[in-house]
């Protein structure tokens, strides 16, 4: 049932507030803390990338909220339930209503994880000299873009690029490039417009509901079709209610269901939108459903479990009606908010105003001595990690790419991004984290660059290996020891 009531607060003595409606924790997890000599072992073996860290050596585990968000008790027991079959399963029955209840769309194709959706779209809409306009990119998005012969070209705002902002829309797209573009590149060769839901690499910035409009009749007026990435799509509706007065009094159902309705097709993330595994392309439209929907079975397995266990499906059916509760979309962003609010007041540069999925460090503000071509975000990460045992992850020129000469194409920004996973981690948890990165930033002279040692030809931030320029971890452990002693 769509809940159109206004979520309350509670609101305490001294004037602050939280929310009416909350979780317990009911399942943990211990975690360990490994000493400081430990950790520079770790970092040093890792190739100073933190995707190569064990978990044994991690602390706080800040890379990604994918397929890290806490499931719910009602996910977890559903899975029991799973009609587990390879073909015509109930749960994939049930999965299909749930993605008319909440997206509005009827026809779906089930993948693996969201880049197979990215995969599949790409292999059927994009051609040689294919351009896609988008908000933004997500790194996995341009990768399968760019092997089928595409092109991307971002159309944000200028002020998608200031780090301290106080612009609620950050992800919005330029509406008059878009359509500017479209012209010049001529309809045909547009496969389609994509927008990302809270885009990403940006520091999780909606964009409004207004902006999508727009867009919408950019893309009628030329006949092209829209494609949504909705993987934080949840997390975008919050911040519409919050954000854009219009919609303060809608549900974030009646919120989730417009933005759909403004899509041709909807792809997703499962491991982020319904805390789960896997992930969708869903559509109203037979004849893109019919051009998709014989790559499911090629890729990723037949058209009702789509390459993830049917236990998977009936968390991910109970994941996306959740997603229509406020507090469960609205989770980590206030602890984002919350933690982004008291970095700034320390004077830390930060991704404002706080947005989704993480809280986002701006690196080349942090250590301005670092140039960009030493990867100034890769070393914040690494330098992160050595002092408190938070794993991060770096949204930089190492997540970029070379152009044909070989050089790096330099990133817009170089973040490092502390990822927080919906329901996981305790208010405690994210001051220990504040306590730490204002202690680097008071020692930040005494970290230094990394350098490319293993270098892969395709996304070469989750396999690529660095070393440090200079022997500046061992300087800045001798620092942390000085300073804190025992204290790990
Ligand atoms: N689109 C967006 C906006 C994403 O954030 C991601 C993944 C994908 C697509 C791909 O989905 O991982 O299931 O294949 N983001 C993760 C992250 C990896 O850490 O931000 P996937």
């Amino acid at each position: 049932m769509e809940k159109t009531k206004k979520n309350g607060s509670v609101k305490f003595f001294n004037g602050k507030e939280i929310p009416l409606e909350m979780h317990k924790v009911r399942i943990v997890q211990s975690l360990k803390l490994v000493p400081v000599e430990r950790r520079l072992e770790a970092i040093r073996e890792a190739g100073f990338n933190s995707f190569l860290l064990g978990t044994k050596d991690i602390f706080l585990d800040m890379l990604t909220d994918s397929g890290t968000n806490a499931m719910s008790d009602q996910q977890l027991s559903k899975m029991f339930v799973a009609d587990d079959a390879y073909a015509g399963s109930q749960s994939f029955v049930k999965f299909e209503k749930s993605v008319l209840d909440v997206f509005g769309k009827k026809l779906i194709l089930p993948v693996h994880q969201g880049r197979a959706a990215e995969n599949i779209l790409s292999q059927i809409f994009v051609k040689k000299g294919s351009v896609v306009p988008m908000n933004y990119h997500f790194t996995t998005t341009l990768a399968h873009i760019q092997l089928n012969g595409g092109t991307v070209v971002e159309l944000y705002t200028p002020e998608a690029m200031i780090i301290k902002s106080s612009n609620p829309f950050k992800g919005n797209i330029d509406i008059t490039r878009l359509d500017e573009l479209i012209v010049k590149y001529g309809r045909e060769n547009i496969p389609f417009i994509r927008m990302e839901a809270s885009t990403n690499l940006i520091g999780g910035q909606p964009f409004s509901m207004k902006n999508f409009k727009d867009v919408r009749k950019v893309a009628d007026k030329h006949n092209v079709i829209i494609v949504l990435d909705a993987s934080l799509i949840g997390e975008n509706a919050y911040f519409i209610r919050k954000r854009e007065a219009e919609y303060e009094n809608k549900s974030i159902g009646i919120i989730l269901k417009e933005m759909c309705d403004l899509a041709d097709i909807v792809y997703f993330s499962g491991r982020k939108v319904s805390s789960s595994r896997g992930g969708a392309i869903c559509t109203n439209n037979k004849d893109l459903y019919n051009k998709m929907k014989d790559l499911v079975p090629l890729y990723e397995g037949f058209l009702t479990y789509g390459g993830i266990s049917i236990r998977e499906i009936e968390a991910m059916t109970v994941g996306l009606y959740e997603t229509m509760e406020e507090d469960v979309v609205g989770q980590s962003p206030s602890f984002i908010n919350y933690a982004v609010t008291e970095l700034d007041k320390l004077g830390i540069p930060v991704i404002m105003p706080g947005g989704a999925l993480g809280c986002h460090v701006e690196a080349e503000t942090f250590l301005p001595h670092i140039e960009q071509k030493y990867y100034p975000a890769g070393a914040l990460v690494a330098a992160f990690y050595l002092i408190s045992g938070v794993r991060g992850m770096e949204r930089g020129t190492i997540s970029s790419i070379r152009d044909d000469n070989g050089n790096d194409i330099l990133a817009d920004l170089e973040l490092m991004r502390l990822a927080f996973p919906r329901r996981v981690f305790t208010l405690s948890q994210v001051e220990y984290l504040i306590d730490r990165l204002n202690w680097l930033f008071h020692n930040k002279e005494l970290v230094g660059g990394l350098k490319f040692v293993e270098e892969p030809p395709v996304l070469r931030f989750f396999t690529g290996r660095l070393e440090p320029v200079g022997n500046w971890p061992e300087k800045l452990m001798a620092k942390f020891k000085a300073d804190f002693g025992d204290s790990l």
